[in-house]
Order: structure tokens, then sequence, then C-alpha cells
């Protein structure tokens, strides 16, 4: 190909095959900016506006599912001083031997199953390890309905600098567990 071993036409002064590479040039680059001022922009706005949207939506679904955390973690707080309090203490902190804590207790923050929700939907009877020490015990069940469990349950693994990788139990993750 001859043409690609020539020098190119900007530097070139004269011929026809320069003007012709010229024309070509012009129409090729016009047609790029005509393609990057009407196609490009509008992918970019369609994009971004997909990225905003996708983002807004996420912080939306989040800031609603933390609302709904902390409402009933509140719920929780009251369900806590009328149906658990006297045996598990005001700190969760229990009663040596007889009262397993619920505060730091790996058995509230490990639980990555369905054992805590079990445990206060139907209540629990015999051998426990709660932090290394066996509880052989019995919590009776406390009739709450699955609304309570679930804000009770909240508000336990989300108290007393209790963590778990599950924060949030809802209502419906209580209707699944059976005895
Ligand atoms: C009458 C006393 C009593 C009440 C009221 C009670 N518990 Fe318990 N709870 C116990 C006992 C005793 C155990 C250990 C049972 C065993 O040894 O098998 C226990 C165990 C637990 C455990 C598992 C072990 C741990 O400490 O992590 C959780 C979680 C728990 N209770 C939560 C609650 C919640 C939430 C409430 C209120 C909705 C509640 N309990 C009300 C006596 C009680």
């Amino acid at each position: 190909m001859k043409a690609l071993d020539e020098p190119p036409s900007t530097f070139k002064s004269k011929g026809a095959g320069s003007h012709f590479l010229n024309l070509c040039c012009s129409v090729l680059s016009y047609q790029f900016h005509f393609l990057q001022f009407f196609y490009f922009p509008k992918t970019m706005k369609s994009i971004i506006l997909l990225v905003v949207a996708a983002s807004t939506g996420l912080a939306a679904l989040q800031s609603g599912d933390n609302d709904e955390l902390a409402k009933s973690i509140s719920r929780g707080r009251a369900l806590y001083q009328t149906n658990c309090i006297s045996c598990h203490m005001p700190e969760g902190e229990g009663m040596e031997a007889v009262y397993p804590p619920l505060a730091g207790s790996d058995f509230v923050q490990e639980d990555s199953t369905d054992k805590v929700i079990r445990v206060v939907k139907f209540g629990v009877q015999g051998e426990i390890v709660v932090n290394g020490q066996v509880y052989n015990g019995m919590m009776p069940e406390l009739g709450l309905d699955s609304v309570q469990v679930a804000d009770v349950i909240n508000f336990i693994k989300n108290s007393w600098g209790n963590e778990s990788e599950i924060k949030y139990t809802t209502p419906a993750m209580v209707v699944k567990v059976t005895k």
C-alpha cells in the first residue's frame, strides 16, 4: 500500500490525492463530531441516569430497611421490659448459673441459623451452652406473635454492644421457623 508510506496529507502542499484525503478526513471527523454530539451524550446521559437511579433506589431501599429496623428495635425494647427482663436482667446480663446472658452472648451473636428465633418463639428446655458455660434450665414459651418475636430479637441482637451477621430479623423469617 503505497499511500501509507507517503507523509501525512497535512505535510503535503500539492496533489489531487492529498485534497481527496483532506476531504475524507474532514468528512470523517465531521461525522465523528456529529456522532459525539448527538449519540455519545445520549448514551452518557442514559448511563448517568441509570447509575443515579440505581444508587438512589438502593439508598432508598437501604434507608427503608434501616427505618424498619429502628422501629422494630424500639418496639422490641418495650417488649423486652415486659417479657424478658425478669430473667435476663435490665442490661441483658442474666443471672450467674441460672439465666444465661443475652449481652455478649455467643449464642445470640453467632447465630446464623434459626436458633435464636426458635428459643424466643417456643421457649427452651435442657442443656444450652452460652459463652462456654452450661445452663440446664427452662425458658417458657412466652406467647409472642411473629412480629413481636422479630422485634424483641432485633432489640437483643442490636443492643449492649451485640453484633450479629443477621442484624434484621423479619416476621417472615419467624413464621418459617418450626419446633
Ligand atoms: C422465666 C425466665 C425467662 C424469661 C422470662 C425469658 N427467658 Fe430467655 N432464657 C431463660 C433460661 C433459663 C434460658 C436457658 C434455657 C436452658 O438452660 O435450656 C434462656 C435462654 C435464652 C436464650 C438463649 C441463650 C442466650 O442467653 O443467648 C435467648 C436468646 C433468650 N433466652 C432470649 C429471651 C428473650 C428475648 C426473652 C423475652 C422475650 C426471654 N428470653 C425471656 C429464661 C428466661
